[in-house]
């Protein structure tokens, strides 16, 4: 039995949790919160800070792990560099999960490799942020060079807002690094997640591409497939598999593209499933946590089969719910009553204003916002 030390338990932990289990694994979930939703389908559980160098080694030591497996970013990366050095297998690989912790090093990686990306300057204070902006243009973006879920993310559309961009970002860094990347705004006419499998005994694979809209850079709906260009969609399949061979190790990896009329510009990518990607659950023969699993256990995957369309839209609670609130969700009872709707409640005890609850899985738009129409979260 393969021993996992999940790293981050949250709603996608949760499932891959599951997924883990069904093939006999046995899995230690661990966050920084009791009760997580990962923990809450895990064989234990540990509570600790994962940013905090010396205790994860200590976890990783006592528990000694076949896999680490990283769902979030917010870990001591440059610990699990040391800890495969030691031997430890870090999924997909120390290095691509260090990388991509840090937008700056992804981006600069990116354009090592001959993507294109949005234009982009970095800038560590205030003064430098007005530069970059002036080099730029507007509109523009910034962002925390550490950070996820579109937090401390601001959308600049003259010098007026260079202010408030530097301290929104400020705010919700992530880490010890005070930087912000600064980017070209991009008016895409779509964007997808390629989920791409990079697997030992076999070449790389992709799900059937997703499409999804953003709210404050925050993931709102995804469905599977999304129209695309067959050109356009190749040449995302190409970068894809610059950029995961680059980074190397089995595993899932969500690659984010922007879609224009006439090409697709490569934006960012996790290794490991993918918010936008939990419509699979819904459309794929194994969904992108079983691919996961299956790649980093050196399993076989012979097809990825969508087995039917699929559109994913998120719960989550609105203003009406102060920080760390005790909450009710209401309304599964007429929404499960529409044909082809499958809910998932993550299961986190506190909820507040933003905070992802859970996640409606239809055939279609119309059928998932019939659905979320009769879901209401309130506090109790
Ligand atoms: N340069 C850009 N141009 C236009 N939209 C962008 C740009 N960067 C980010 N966005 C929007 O914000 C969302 C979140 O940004 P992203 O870089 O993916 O951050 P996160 O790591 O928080 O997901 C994107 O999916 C997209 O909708
Ligand atoms: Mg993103």
């Amino acid at each position: 039995m393969k021993k996992i030390l999940l790293l981050g338990s949250g709603e996608l932990g949760k499932e891959f949790t599951i997924s883990a289990q069904r093939l006999g694994c046995e899995i230690i979930a661990c966050d920084s919160y009791f009760n997580a939703p990962a923990m809450q389908v895990a064989n234990s559980s540990k509570v600790f800070d994962m940013l905090d160098a010396s205790k994860l080694k200590n976890v990783v030591i006592e528990t000694n792990p076949d896999f680490i497996v990283p769902e979030i970013e917010a870990i001591r990366t440059e610990e699990l560099l040391k800890l495969e050095e030691q031997g430890f297998k870090v999924v997909p690989s120390a290095r691509a999960v260090n990388l991509t912790m840090n937008r700056d090093e992804i981006r600069n990686r990116a354009n090592s490799l001959g993507i294109r990306t949005a234009k982009y300057k970095y800038a560590t204070n205030i003064e430098e942020l007005m530069n970059a902006t002036k080099s730029i243009g507007f509109p523009c973006i910034v962002k925390p060079v550490m950070s996820s879920s579109g937090k401390g993310q601001t959308k600049l559309n003259g010098y007026k807002d260079v202010e408030k961009a530097w301290v929104e970002a400020s705010r919700n860094m992530r880490g010890d690094r005070s930087k912000v990347i600064v980017e070209e705004f991009i008016t895409f006419n779509s964007e997808i997640t390629l989920l791409t499998v990079r697997q030992k005994l076999g070449q790389t694979i992709f799900c059937p591409p997703i499409g999804h809209i953003q709210s404050e850079g925050d993931y709102v709906e995804s469905w599977q497939p999304c129209d695309i260009n067959e050109n356009l969609l190749k040449d995302a399949q190409n970068i894809s598999k610059i950029i995961t061979d680059d980074l190397g190790g089995y595993g899932i990896f969500g690659v984010e593209f922007f879609v224009l009329e006439e090409e697709v510009i490569f934006s960012e990518l996790s290794p490991r499933p993918h918010d936008t990607g939990m419509v699979t659950m819904f459309t794929q023969n194994l969904n992108e946590f079983d691919l996961h699993l299956r790649a980093l256990l050196e399993l076989p995957i012979p097809n990825i089969l969508l087995l039917r369309k699929g559109y994913s839209t998120v719960i989550k609670a609105l203003d009406n719910i102060p920080k760390n609130s005790e909450y009710k969700i209401e309304g599964l009872e007429k929404a499960l009553l529409l044909n082809n709707v499958d809910i998932r409640i993550f299961g986190k005890s506190k909820a507040w204003s933003g905070r992802r609850l859970g996640v409606i899985l239809s055939s279609d738009k119309e059928n998932g916002l019939a659905a979320k129409r009769f879901i209401n979260v309130l506090k109790n």
